[in-house]
C-alpha cells in the first residue's frame, strides 16, 4: 500500500478514488479502492463524509459486498486528537449515501438492490481506540435511522402519505422510541380555535391531524430546558384556490419535509439521550382546492386571537405554523425552531448550499448556524426587521397572508411567522424549501427526492442548547 501511495499516477487528491482488483491474486482481499482525502492540515468532517458518499458510490458500482475500512491507514495521516470524530465523520458519509426509496419498485427495477453493500466493518488494532469508535458507531447508526426515517416520509407519496398516515405513523414510532404522543383530529384543533389551521384544511377530503410529541429526559426531574419543534407537514400542497401550474407540482408531495425533518430530529435526540426535554408539533393537512375550500379575500381566526385575511391561498405553510406555534407556546419552552419548505423565495435568495434562518434571538441563531457547520448542514441568516410587516398589514383583519408582488418573499413569511411569537420566547425558524429535496450536487444525499438535511443540526442542537 505504501508502494501505491508513492506511485507517480496515483495523486490523493480530495476527491479522487482508485478501484484494483486482486481476486485472482490473494484470496483474503479481492479488491481495494484507495480513496483520495487530500492535504491531512486541510481535512474537514464534511470532506470526510463527501470522500465516504463517493467511495460508497463507488462500491455499489463495482459489485462489492462487503468492505472493511483501515483504520490503522487512517491514523497514518489524522492527528490523535481527530481521529475519532473524522472516523465518526467517514461513518456518516457512508450510512447517509445509502439510502434508496425503493418500495414502490419491483426488484429488477431498484438501482442498488442486487448489488448494495451488506457489511461495513471498521478494522481496528488498536483496543482502546476500538471501544470509543464503537460508541460514536452507534451514534452514526441512529443518525441513519432517524435520517432515513425522514426521507421515507418526505418521499411518501400523497395518496399514501395523508395525514391520517403520519398520524398513525407518529403513534407507532413514539411507542418504538418511547416518546408521548398526542393526536389531535379536527375536532380536537376546533376546540383549540386553530382557526388557520383548520381553514387551510378546508377544501381537503382528508382530514388533518396534531401530532405532538414529548420526548423526557431519563433521571432529570423537573424539567430544565424545555426545546420545541414545531414542523409544516402539508402533505400535498396544490396551492387551494390559488392554484399552483402543473410544472413540477408533484414535488408539492413533499411539503410535509419540515414535520419530517422534527420527527427524525426528535428520534435522533432520544436515540442520543439529550438531556433535554423535547415537544414536537407536527401539523399535518392537505392544501386543496373544491368547493368548501378558503378563497381569496376569505378572514380566518387564528387561535391566538389575531384575525388573517387571505390574499394568495398557497401562503397556507404560515397559517398553519402561524397556530402551531402559538400552541407549542403553551409548553413554555426556552427556545422554538420551527423548520418548513415555506417559499420558494429561499431558494432565488440561497439556492441549494444553505437554508434561510430568521428569528428574534441571535444567540439561537448563531447556535443553529455552529451547531449546523459542524454536521455540514449550512444556514444562513435573513433580517427581520419589523418594519416588513408594513407588507403585510390589511384594511379589514390584523394581518394579511401575503401581498401582491413577490419581494422578500422569505423574510415576509418569517414576518408573518412573528406575529404568533408571544412576548419574551426565543424562536428561530428555519426555511428549508431549497434543500429539502434534489441535493445531488453533495454525494452522501439521493440524486432525487428528499435529502434529509437539518436532522442531525436539530437533533445536536436539541443536545447541546442550554438557557
Ligand atoms: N410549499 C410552497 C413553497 C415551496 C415552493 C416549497 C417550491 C418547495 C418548492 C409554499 O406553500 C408556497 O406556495 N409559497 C408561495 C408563497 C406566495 C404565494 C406568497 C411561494 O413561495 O410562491
Ligand atoms: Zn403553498
Ligand atoms: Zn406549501
Amino acid at each position: 500500500m505504501e508502494k501505491f501511495r508513492k506511485l507517480p499516477n496515483f495523486q490523493p487528491k480530495s476527491g479522487t478514488m482508485q478501484f484494483l482488483r486482486f481476486s485472482s491474486l490473494r484470496k483474503d482481499v479481492e479488491n481495494t479502492l484507495f480513496v483520495g482525502l487530500g492535504v491531512p492540515n486541510d481535512l474537514t468532517h464534511e470532506k470526510l463524509r463527501q470522500a465516504a458518499g463517493k467511495a460508497y458510490a463507488k462500491l455499489v458500482s463495482e459489485k462489492v459486498k462487503n468492505v472493511c475500512i483501515l483504520v490503522d491507514d487512517f491514523k497514518k495521516v489524522i492527528k490523535p486528537k481527530n481521529l475519532l470524530v473524522f472516523l465518526r465523520a467517514f461513518g456518516e458519509g457512508f450510512i447517509l449515501a445509502s439510502y434508496e426509496f425503493k418500495k414502490y419498485k419491483k426488484p429488477e427495477n431498484k438501482e442498488h438492490d442486487h448489488n448494495s453493500l451488506e457489511n461495513i466493518v471498521f478494522l481496528c488494532t488498536d483496543t482502546g481506540l476500538k471501544n470509543q469508535l464503537e460508541k460514536e458507531l452507534s451514534e452514526v447508526q441512529a443518525i441513519g435511522q432517524a435520517v432515513n426515517l425522514t426521507r421515507d416520509w418526505s418521499n411518501e407519496p400523497s395518496n399514501i402519505g395523508t395525514p391520517e398516515f403520519y398520524a398513525n405513523q407518529s403513534k407507532k414510532l413514539a411507542q418504538k422510541y418511547g416518546l408521548k404522543c398526542r393526536i389531535l383530529n379536527k375536532k380536537d384543533a376546533q376546540k383549540e380555535n386553530m382557526g388557520l389551521f383548520l381553514g387551510v384544511g378546508q377544501g381537503a377530503e382528508k382530514e388533518g391531524f396534531v401530532v405532538v410529541l414529548e420526548y423526557e429526559p431519563k433521571g432529570v426531574k423537573k424539567h430544565k430546558t424545555t426545546i420545541a419543534f414545531v414542523g409544516k407537514g402539508v402533505t400535498f400542497d396544490s396551492g387551494g384556490i390559488s392554484l399552483k401550474t402543473a410544472l413540477k407540482m408533484e414535488e408539492m408531495k413533499h411539503d410535509m419535509t419540515g414535520a419530517a425533518t422534527v420527527m427524525g430530529a426528535t428520534v435522533l435526540a432520544s436515540l442520543w439521550k439529550s438531556p433535554n426535554h423535547i415537544v414536537s408539533i407536527m401539523a399535518f393537512t392537505e392544501n386543496m382546492p373544491d368547493g368548501k375550500a378558503i378563497q381569496p379575500g376569505n378572514i380566518l381566526v387564528s387561535r391566538s386571537g389575531k384575525t388573517v385575511e387571505v390574499i394568495n391561498t398557497d401562503a397556507e405553510g404560515r397559517l398553519i405554523l402561524g397556530d402551531a406555534l402559538d400552541f407549542a407556546q403553551d409548553f413554555k419552552p426556552d427556545v422554538i425552531i420551527d423548520a418548513a419548505t415555506l417559499t420558494g423565495a429561499v431558494s432565488i435568495a440561497l439556492g441549494k448550499h444553505c437554508c434561510g434562518v430568521l428569528g428574534n434571538d441571535n444567540a439561537v441563531i448563531s447556535q443553529l448556524q455552529k451547531v449546523g457547520d459542524s454536521q455540514g448542514e449550512r444556514i444562513w441568516q435573513l433580517p427581520l426587521y419589523d418594519e416588513y410587516f408594513e407588507d403585510l398589514k390589511s384594511n379589514v383583519a390584523d394581518m394579511k397572508n401575503a401581498t401582491n408582488d413577490s419581494q422578500g418573499g422569505t423574510i415576509r413569511a418569517a414576518i408573518f411567522l412573528k406575529q404568533f411569537i408571544r412576548k419574551g420566547t426565543r424562536w428561530a425558524h428555519l426555511d428549508i424549501a431549497s434543500t429539502a429535496t434534489d441535493l445531488s450536487h453533495i454525494s452522501y444525499y439521493p440524486k432525487k427526492g428528499s435529502s434529509g438535511i437539518y436532522v442531525r443540526t436539530l437533533a445536536k442542537f436539541a443536545m447541546e442548547f442550554r438557557k
